[in-house]
């Protein structure tokens, strides 16, 4: 754990001091990532939000109290079993999604970042994690609630909390797939 600890901080420096594309010209915060490294299953959004890159800090918006929401009702936080990441690191002005290049940029640091904290479970949030971590033709309608078994961890995509504020009624869905997190997380880690 003290050896995970350290590769994160040292990689998030790393972030901080990133100029690689026209995102880092205009951010407040680079947003790394939060959670518990040790966690077994990892979310990943799309990028900072406005409050994200004042408090540097994911989900921490409207979208972000619905992802806690969603992540207590089977029984995850981020203080406690699990970690929250973005495609990119610095937000997109105007909340505009990131380009393919900018997400393409930002994703070795989301490579380290799996590759530390090992998570037998990822979880795609909305159509730009898709894109990034299943395909770049997949769409989330078509794909969400599948599992894919990759080499190190198991895939599943649901829709982002923005767009279920937007669209209450793809929650169904959206409960449906944290059902099938949970049931695979007990298979995986006997955790109920
Ligand atoms: N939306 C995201 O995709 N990520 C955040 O951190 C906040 C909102």
């Amino acid at each position: 754990m003290d050896d995970k600890l350290a590769r994160w901080g040292r990689l998030k420096e790393i972030c901080q001091g990133c100029g690689a594309c026209q995102l880092a010209e205009r951010r407040t915060n680079v947003v790394f990532g939060e959670g518990v490294l040790d966690a077994a299953v990892m979310f990943v959004g799309e990028g900072p939000g406005e409050q994200e890159d004042l408090q540097g800090r994911p989900f921490v918006g409207p979208a972000g109290k619905l992802l806690d929401r969603m992540l207590a009702s089977i029984g995850l936080s981020r203080e406690e079993n699990a970690i929250i990441c973005n495609i990119v690191k610095c937000r997109p002005p105007g909340n505009r999604a990131p380009s393919p290049e900018e997400g393409e940029q930002c994703l070795p640091f989301l490579r380290a970042q799996v590759d530390i904290v090992r998570p037998k479970i990822i979880v795609c949030l909305g159509a730009t994690a898709v894109r990034h971590i299943i395909s770049a033709d997949a769409r989330i309608t078509k794909v969400r609630g599948q599992w894919l078994e990759r080499k190190n961890f198991w895939l599943i995509a649901t829709y982002h909390p923005a767009a279920l504020l937007r669209d209450p009624s793809r929650k169904a869905e959206a409960w449906a797939d944290m059902k099938a997190v949970r049931d695979k997380l007990a298979e995986l880690t006997g955790m109920s």
